[in-house]
């Protein structure tokens, strides 16, 4: 039986569990995943050992990813450029590692809305760290014509535009609200929004009103920012569908088929999510 886990520190909250055992069931396959505590202290024995244990590949959450990025042997392209490793499998008995968090993104917004194009438009990003990084990335790889930062920390803007090039632009506060009139795809890319955390302050009055809103967090599904871009008539899209999304191709490489983000997937992480809400 092949088994895969999901490593991170604490690993409670995590729902990689629910959705790849819900793959396992669905493509009768005969294996597990399971969620594998592993302290900071340990990663580095964690992976370098994976060969030998009984797990073929994991996915890496928080706080591990950049730890596992350098315990692996390989990185491919985008897990380099990020610095950041979120799944690990095993290759010619080497350990390797991806970030699929971009394609995540990617895959989501194409599944919601089919018929949005990219090229030519410009994103504003609210947020600098890992996972705006990760769909920065992606975003100018699938030809956004241009994408804005905005963050609370300037030097990370910096560190974008410098990894990333003339693509990529800073908004100060200030300006945002001028250059949101144009934007075709706004995304909170920050923590604020989160279950126990202050909502994104952002103004977007002005917001260009065909503008899609996307939000990464997904607890709550559907964040204050999202609540008032759905009231302003803009269309909006939660995170739950990167979180889906972000799993397909580990489940692929450990298991051997490419899994299907189902309307039923969906609806069942939704329901963990709710049920998991404080009152
Ligand atoms: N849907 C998914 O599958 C998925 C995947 C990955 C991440 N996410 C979500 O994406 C969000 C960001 O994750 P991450 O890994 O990029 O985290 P991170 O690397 O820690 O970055 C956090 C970002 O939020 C900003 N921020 C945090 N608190 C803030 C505050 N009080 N005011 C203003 N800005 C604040 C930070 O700004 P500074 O630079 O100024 O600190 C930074 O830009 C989280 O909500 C996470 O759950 C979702």
């Amino acid at each position: 039986m092949k088994k895969a886990c999901v490593i991170g520190w604490p690993i409670e909250h995590s729902r990689s569990p629910l959705i790849h055992n819900y793959w396992l069931r669905k493509y009768n396959i005969d294996g597990s995943y399971e969620k594998t505590p592993v302290e900071p202290q340990s990663i580095e024995t964690f992976i370098r050992t994976l060969a030998a244990s009984e797990f073929i590949g994991c996915n890496v959450t928080i706080p591990h990813k950049e730890a596992v990025f350098n315990a692996v042997d390989i990185v491919d392209e985008i897990a380099g450029r990020l610095g950041a490793v979120n799944t690990v499998f095993l290759k010619n008995n080497k350990v390797c590692g991806t970030n699929t968090d971009g394609e995540g993104f990617i895959a989501s917004l194409h599944q919601a809305y089919p018929a949005f194009g990219l090229g030519n438009k410009t994103a504003i990003i609210v947020g600098a760290g890992g996972a705006a990084k990760a769909i920065i990335g992606a975003l100018l790889d699938e030809g956004m014509g241009k994408v804005g930062i905005i963050n609370r920390t300037r030097e990370r803007i910096h560190s974008l535009q410098r990894q990333f090039g003339s693509r990529v632009f800073k908004i100060d506060m200030a300006a945002a609200s001028n250059e949101l009139k144009t934007c075709g795809l706004l995304v909170n890319a920050t923590s604020q929004g989160m279950e126990g955390q202050l909502p994104l302050k952002l103004d977007i009055q002005n917001l260009n009103p065909n503008a899609l809103v996307a939000d990464l967090v997904y607890a709550p599904l559907e964040t204050v920012f999202m609540e008032r871009a759905k009231n302003q008539g803009n269309p909006t899209l939660g995170g739950l569908g990167m979180l889906l999304h972000q799993a397909v191709r580990g489940f692929e490489l450990w298991f051997g088929v490419k899994p299907e983000v189902t309307a039923e997937l969906h609806a069942l992480v939704a329901a963990d999510i709710q049920k998991a809400r404080k009152p």
